[in-house]
């Protein structure tokens, strides 16, 4: 047999190899059988040496292309091989979302009520172009009362029940804020108009009994620019609550009423048709123009700028759209309770699906 066929025969060989083996170990075996120090093809190298010096050139260089087309195999049945090990692992990896959440922790936790009915209107709101924003609990007495036009000896701090800290030397005191409007003062302060914020949070009220709770959750919102009106405020308020209540029509009712940060004011009355009582009214919060003082307070000229506000009680529209009745249950950490009216981890709230999930 000549060199030539002899190498014919080896790259075959090998060539039949590298189809045949059936994984990528199996693969680097017949490389290192081939191309590795000792391998066939290198050991044809080694025999140039004792061949007549005209045929040398010759043999090297089939030597070498027999070399390029084993690696060129080589290469194409590693990524064949690598594509069939992904296919394989992603056939066994895949998981079926539909199952059911598996018993433990997962499956028994519950999202309380509060926290579901403010994912809800923050769904609601982010649809309607409102970003949230956030103000500490401990407020200071400026933020909480004075820069919303309630200022001191104002009958209406009184009305606030308010959990004071003890002043410091120059006079000023802290506040468990009462309300969350002194979010409104914090936005206006550190953004230029138009704004659209709510203000979900805690507040806080000397205040004890069926339907109070010293500390309790209120929703705030607040927009400004330069041609806001009632009408926006009340196409606001209806849409949220048709979103909210998951009703196509709701009766909405506003009553004359006075806030000092307000001019006008009102207090907001849902029909109660939306859960299901009909001929009764609710009252969901308050609302109304911000007052030029306020805005004025915030550096912002009255004669450019209106803008429309409205705080509603959070745990108060958890109570009547999941038919939940005392408020001092939502924070008693009773378990059963919170199995009963609390939410699944998969109940998220969106627009499409329904706000309650
Ligand atoms: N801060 C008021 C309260 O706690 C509620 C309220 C009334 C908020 C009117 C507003 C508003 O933004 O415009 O009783």
């Amino acid at each position: 047999m000549t060199e030539t066929s002899d190498l014919e025969t080896l790259e075959s060989d090998i060539l039949k190899a590298i189809d045949a083996a059936g994984d990528l170990n199996a693969l680097e075996e017949v490389r290192i059988g081939a191309l590795g120090k000792k391998g066939m093809v290198s050991k044809q190298m080694q025999r140039l040496g004792s061949l007549a010096p005209d045929e040398r050139k010759a043999f090297g260089q089939s030597v070498n292309q027999v070399k390029t087309r084993v690696t060129e195999a080589l290469e194409g049945r590693k990524a064949t091989l690598e594509e069939i090990a992904l296919e394989k692992r992603l056939a066994s990896e895949t998981a079926d979302i539909t199952l059911p959440v598996r018993p433990g922790p997962q499956a028994e936790g519950r999202i309380h009520p509060v926290s579901q009915v403010m994912d809800e209107l923050a769904e609601i709101f982010a649809d309607l172009g409102f970003s949230v924003a956030e103000g500490p609990d401990i407020e200071s007495d400026d933020y909480n009362f004075t820069k919303l036009n309630i200022p001191e000896e104002h009958p209406s701090r009184q009305d606030h029940d308010t959990f004071y800290f003890k002043p410091d030397e120059d006079g000023s005191r802290l506040v468990l804020r009462t309300h969350t409007s002194p979010v409104q003062i914090r936005t206006m302060l550190k953004q230029k108009p138009p704004i659209r914020i709510i203000a979900p949070g805690r507040v806080y009220r000397c205040d004890s009994d069926q339907t109070h709770t010293p500390m309790f959750h209120q929703i705030e919102a607040l927009v400004i620019d330069q041609e806001t009106h009632m009408g926006h405020l009340k196409w606001v308020l209806i849409e949220m609550c048709k979103a909210f209540f998951e009703v196509d029509e709701v009766k909405m009712r506003f009553r004359a009423s006075h806030f000092p940060f307000t001019e006008p004011s009102a207090e907001i009355d849902i029909g109660a048709d939306a859960i299901g009582k009909p001929g009764e009214w609710l009252e969901i919060g308050g609302c109304g123009m911000v007052h030029p003082n306020v805005l004025r307070n915030c550096g912002l000229d009255p004669d450019v700028y209106q803008g429309f506000a409205f705080g509603m009680g959070i745990d108060r529209m958890a109570m009547l759209k999941y038919g939940i009745p005392d408020l001092r249950a939502f924070f008693g950490a009773d378990l059963r309770w919170l199995k009963h009216y609390g939410f699944s981890v998969l109940d998220k709230p969106t627009i499409s699906g329904g706000s309650s999930g």
